[in-house]
């Protein structure tokens, strides 16, 4: 049996990256045969967000963005992280088999310690939590970003240990990367990778006035339309090839090569790179307004998803229990 699993830290508003990065497949994987879990990952995000009600309003937001963007809760177990505590306990088990050199060499840890988040020894332990969401369902494959590819190498190593000390318990899972065009990164308004930690980000709900305000940032230069420029060194492409049909993709490439009279100037990419955008989230929006208006409806999605992830784990948890001695 295929299991898929994967979580998203509700520290922020999602945004474009995270749509391309992650959602965007974490969506399309429930298409396919097998179990599929997917959670919002609210005990990660005590390593960032300390304001009690801005974690709330992540959480509801990461859930209304996934199901406005259709994820069915019928073909996919919607569940919040903190609902199956005892990722807790299967994450202690791990911590006392995973050497101190195996998460010393996270590079997530180090990129986010030099971006100064606070080195708390929540967040050097947030590969061993994570290896705990992954293993406490079996899961099979882990739809993740690059930037998390590392975390489920680490979690097939602190797997394999447990089940070397003392039994098979743990199943090990593979990582599965998003085919994020050929740049793996969606760049933000500024070119560099798009992360809400930047203030480069599109939140993908964005629309109208502010929408056009985001992409107008997108750095350009003063070469006129008539100059043949490459397009493929302009950031404004790399987000139209997230959006665009291939042909369409390559005519405006083509224009902007040739440059001459006809070719579009940087204002005109943007314009119609908002106008993807609108066609691309129009129906996602208006979902997410619906959704935003019954937040009984969207508790009760989260909990009955719960409901079920708990029930998998705590026999994941007591397999782990009774093979190490705790029962
Ligand atoms: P942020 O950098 O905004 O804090 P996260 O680290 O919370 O984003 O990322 C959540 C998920 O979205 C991860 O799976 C990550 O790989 C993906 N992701 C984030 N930013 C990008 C990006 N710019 N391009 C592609 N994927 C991204
Ligand atoms: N660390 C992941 C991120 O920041 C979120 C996460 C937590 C996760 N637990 C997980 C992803 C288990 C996949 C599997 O994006």
């Amino acid at each position: 049996m295929t299991t898929y699993l994967s979580g998203i830290q509700p520290s922020g508003f999602l945004h474009l990256g995270n749509y391309f990065g992650a959602i965007r497949q974490h969506i399309a994987a429930t298409e396919k045969p097998g179990e599929h879990y997917y959670f919002i990952a609210d005990y990660h995000a005590l390593t960032t967000v300390r304001d009690p009600e801005l974690l709330r309003t992540y959480v509801r937001e990461v859930a209304v963005t996934y199901l406005a963007l259709g994820l069915d809760p019928e073909r996919a177990v919607f569940f919040r992280q903190s609902d199956v505590p005892e990722v807790q306990e299967l994450a202690w088990l791990l911590s006392c088999q995973a050497g101190m050199g195996l998460l010393e060499r996270a590079h997530s840890y180090k990129d986010k310690i030099a971006n100064d988040i606070k080195p708390s020894v929540g967040l050097f332990y947030y590969p061993v939590l994570m290896a705990a969401d992954i293993l406490a369902y079996d899961s099979t494959i882990v739809p993740v970003g690059k930037d998390q590819q590392q975390h489920v190498e680490m979690t097939k190593d602190m797997a394999g240990y447990f089940n070397n000390t003392y039994r098979e318990v743990f199943t090990l899972p593979e990582a599965q990367m998003a085919d994020v065009a050929a740049f793996q990164k969606v760049p933000g308004t500024d070119g560099r990778k798009m992360s809400k930690s930047y203030g480069n980000a599109v939140w993908i709900f964005e629309e109208g006035k502010k929408l056009k305000k985001a992409i107008n940032q997108i750095p350009t230069d003063s070469r006129p339309p008539e100059e043949p420029k490459e397009p493929d060194e302009l950031v404004v492409f790399d987000l139209l090839a997230l959006f665009l049909a291939a042909d369409e993709l390559e005519d405006w490439k083509q224009k902007v090569r040739a440059g001459g009279e006809g070719a579009p100037g940087y204002g005109h990419l943007k314009m119609r790179l908002v106008a993807a955008i609108d066609e691309h989230f129009g129906e996602a929006r208006a979902r997410r307004t619906e959704l935003l208006d019954d937040p009984a409806e969207l508790d009760r999605i989260l909990a009955k998803g719960g409901v079920v992830a708990r029930e998998r784990a705590c026999a994941v948890r007591d397999r782990a229990f009774s093979a190490c001695g705790l029962r």
